[in-house]
């Protein structure tokens, strides 16, 4: 039997799954580590942190699972994307690394873009500048920090530094190199152009693999420390929301992926490279090597809920505590109680300003059409639409781009909810379906691995003899028309409240 190494490295902690070749869990750990947040809106992690928990957690998936080290085939890691680990010519660590969530870099952001000019920056990098992303925070440090810059020799993706803990080698690969925002994304290299206008030096940047390639092999000193075979291959890998896509099959066109999580992802897969012009959507290298992905992320999804749950829903809290299960399972059964469309009231769920469709940091969160005879778990479900009405709008920005939707696959926490799928296939107006695994990013690097290892011919096949369907649910068609009434008003309101959310903002 072989087996297959899946490492996530994410930002609450990294979660190691040894599996089959089948696809089925054979053991697996997480280890957490600590978010610095020393301004408002600043976020931090310390890359040791990372590589403690890298190792630390694959020695205990090897000693849980008890089987010979020799059968692990291959080693892929899956990470948060977007953040800059900044690195000197030795090869240590220069300063804590700057996270994906990280907001700082709203002035380099301007800046790259007079820089680069706004319309070439979405041609050659498919998206706009955004403080997301790591151009800006590379220029960020730049511009504050130049007695550190002056000593970067070496600028990597969180997963790419634990790459070079455990193999000695600088290198990355597209899907997650996509979101630093260096790279010509239909060509699949770094840009000279974008390089060059920024300044930044293409030696400091990793050599570019697809996904599934080999990248090195884990050397002595590391595999002591995880209890590894020294010589083990470390495939490329992927960021973790292309790693995820793979976990769930999301690598034939039409078959696409709704990730309820603490943000929301509609995230579909497409073989020609189509970019958003107004850069709405993400259009970044997928891990199926040849191919991109589309991704439209909508910030407040789960966090809408969870914030809901907090804040007004004690009483679940301590019910569902007693009952011993997930209060959420108590917060489906009063939201079903409600007819859909919530008599008239509606939510936008931009509590964390919004990225698609709007790009708006200043955007915020409304309950639209409230009356007296609404109650408490009309707003619960108002909530649940909501979150869907904007996972609506990602959707149907990535059809207007030509890709065909003909299954979508709901994932994430949210997508435990059957209720809340069942609001997503009839808003959509096509079937939900859930697959076999929950292990999304770490299954998907591990099948990458099995591809790089020789396991299966290409990522596809991987995926088939790992990922199979496991629920279904229909659309409501006579319910479709009637949430497509409440979406017209749900899109109109934005329009309505820009201005309002900007002049908010200003006090
Ligand atoms: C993708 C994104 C997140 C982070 C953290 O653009 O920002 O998926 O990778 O998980």
């Amino acid at each position: 039997m072989a087996f297959l190494l899946g490492v996530d490295i994410g930002t609450s902690g990294t979660k190691t799954v040894l599996f089959d070749e089948k696809g089925n869990t054979v053991a697996s750990d997480l280890q957490e580590y600590p978010l610095y947040q020393p301004n408002i809106g600043w976020a931090e992690q310390e890359p040791e942190d990372w590589w403690k928990a890298t190792y630390t957690s694959i020695n205990n998936v090897v000693l849980k699972s008890g089987i010979d080290v020799q059968t692990v085939k291959g080693i892929g890691l899956s990470g948060q994307m977007h953040g800059a680990v900044l690195l000197d010519k030795d090869g240590h660590v220069l300063r804590k690394a700057i996270i994906w969530c990280d907001q700082r870099s709203g002035a380099e952001c301007d800046e790259i873009t007079s820089k680069v000019g706004k319309d070439r920056l979405i041609e050659i990098t498919a998206n706009p500048a955004l403080t997301g992303f790591t151009a800006s925070k590379v220029m960020w440090v730049k511009n504050n920090e130049p007695h550190i810059y002056d000593r970067v020799k070496r600028i990597l993706l969180p997963k790419d530094y634990i790459r070079y803990k455990l193999t000695g080698e600088f290198a990355t690969e597209v899907s997650d190199a996509s979101g630093m925002q260096f790279m010509d994304i239909p060509e699949r290299r770094w840009s000279g152009e974008v390089l060059d206008k920024l300044g930044i030096d293409k030696e400091c940047l990793g050599m570019l693999y697809e996904s599934p390639e080999i990248t090195g092999k884990v050397h002595k000193y590391a595999a002591q420390l995880t209890g590894l075979k020294e010589g083990t291959p470390v495939v490329g890998g992927a960021g973790d929301q292309a790693a995820g896509a793979v976990g769930n099959g999301i690598v034939r066109s039409g078959v696409i992926s709704s990730t309820i999580g603490t943000s929301g992802v509609v995230f579909a897969y497409t073989d020609k490279v189509s970019i958003d012009p107004k850069g709405r959507v993400h259009t970044f290298c997928h891990a199926v090597p040849g191919t991109w992905h589309i991704m439209g992320v909508t910030q407040g999804a789960g966090l809408s809920l969870k914030w809901f749950r907090d804040n007004f829903c004690m009483e679940e809290k301590r019910t569902a505590a007693l009952m011993q299960v997930d209060p959420y399972v108590l917060m489906d059964r009063e939201a079903e109680n409600v007819e859909e469309g919530c008599k008239g009231l509606i939510y936008l769920p931009y509590i964390m300003g919004e990225r698609t469709p709007h790009l708006d940091p200043n955007a915020r969160g409304v309950f639209f059409g409230l009356s007296a005879k609404h109650e408490k778990q009309d707003l619960l479900r108002a909530i649940m639409e909501g979150v869907v009405y904007s996972l609506k709008d990602c959707m149907e920005i990535i059809k207007e781009m030509g890709v065909d939707v003909t299954e979508v696959r709901a994932s994430g926490g949210g997508g435990k909810s059957k209720l809340w799928r069942q609001m997503q296939a009839d808003m959509f107006g096509c079937a939900i379906n859930t697959i076999n695994s929950g292990e999304g990013p770490a299954l998907g690097v591990a099948l990458l691995a099995g591809v790089g290892a020789g396991l299966y011919a290409n990522v596809e096949q991987a995926c088939d003899a790992a990922i199979s369907v496991k629920t279904t649910q229909s659309p409501d068609m006579v319910l479709n028309e009637k949430y497509a009434k409440y979406y017209r008003i749900y899109r109109q309101l934005y329009k309505s409240l820009k201005q309002d959310f900007a002049d908010l903002a200003k006090i």
